[in-house]
């Protein structure tokens, strides 16, 4: 059974797993503990019954949301799970106010550039030579928030408390 819920701290080794294992520049453990101090920011995680599958890094400040960081498994991935992450994700962001997204992905990144097209982001920009390790490009992805109320798709949904300000990159 599958199911998203927001993630607290003791979930941070499972992202941290998911993390390393999606990236070859990814978030160090530091970086991401130190999401959790932040209020603006929240993680959502989709479980493989007892198995953190992926997860969703997102900020909303005022009315922008914001995804910082986004992947599931290798082993789950092209079975739904990213998109209905990705939903889940907006739905909540949307729910905390926000009424447009960006993002930032690789230029070469086909999978997550088709999910991000399927949900309606567009093009909204480049950041040159944005990632550190190869010196690529990033494009700024956008996408304005319908206002209207989503199907309940999150469940066990927990309202957390956390505090401090921005940082970057998915
Ligand atoms: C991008 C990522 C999160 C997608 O997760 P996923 O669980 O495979 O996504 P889904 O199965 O829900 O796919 C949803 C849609 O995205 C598109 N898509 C996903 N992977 C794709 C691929 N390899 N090639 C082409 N389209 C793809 C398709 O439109 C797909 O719908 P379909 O399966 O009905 O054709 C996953 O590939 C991943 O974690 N990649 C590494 C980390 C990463 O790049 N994160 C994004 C950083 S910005």
């Amino acid at each position: 059974m599958r199911r998203i819920t927001l993630l607290h701290k003791e979930s941070l080794e499972d992202i941290f797993a998911v993390e390393a294992d999606s990236f070859t520049l990814p978030w160090t453990r530091e970086m991401l503990n130190a999401e959790f101090l932040k209020s603006y920011a929240f993680f959502l995680g989709i479980f493989d019954e007892e198995r953190l599958a992926g997860f969703s890094l997102n900020w909303v400040l005022f009315e922008e949301g914001h995804i910082a960081d986004f992947a599931v498994l290798p082993e789950y991935r092209r079975q739904g799970l990213g998109g209905s992450l990705l939903d889940a994700s907006l739905q909540e962001m949307s729910r905390r106010g926000a009424g447009v997204v960006h993002l930032e992905v690789r230029k070469s990144n086909v999978s997550a550039l088709a999910l991000y097209a399927s949900r309606g982001f567009e093009r909204a920009g480049i950041r040159p030579r944005y990632y550190t390790d190869t010196g690529e490009d990033a494009l700024l992805m956008q996408l304005i928030l319908e206002t209207k109320d989503n199907d309940d798709i999150i469940h066990h949904i927990r309202e957390d408390a956390n505090d401090s300000g921005p940082k970057q990159r998915c």
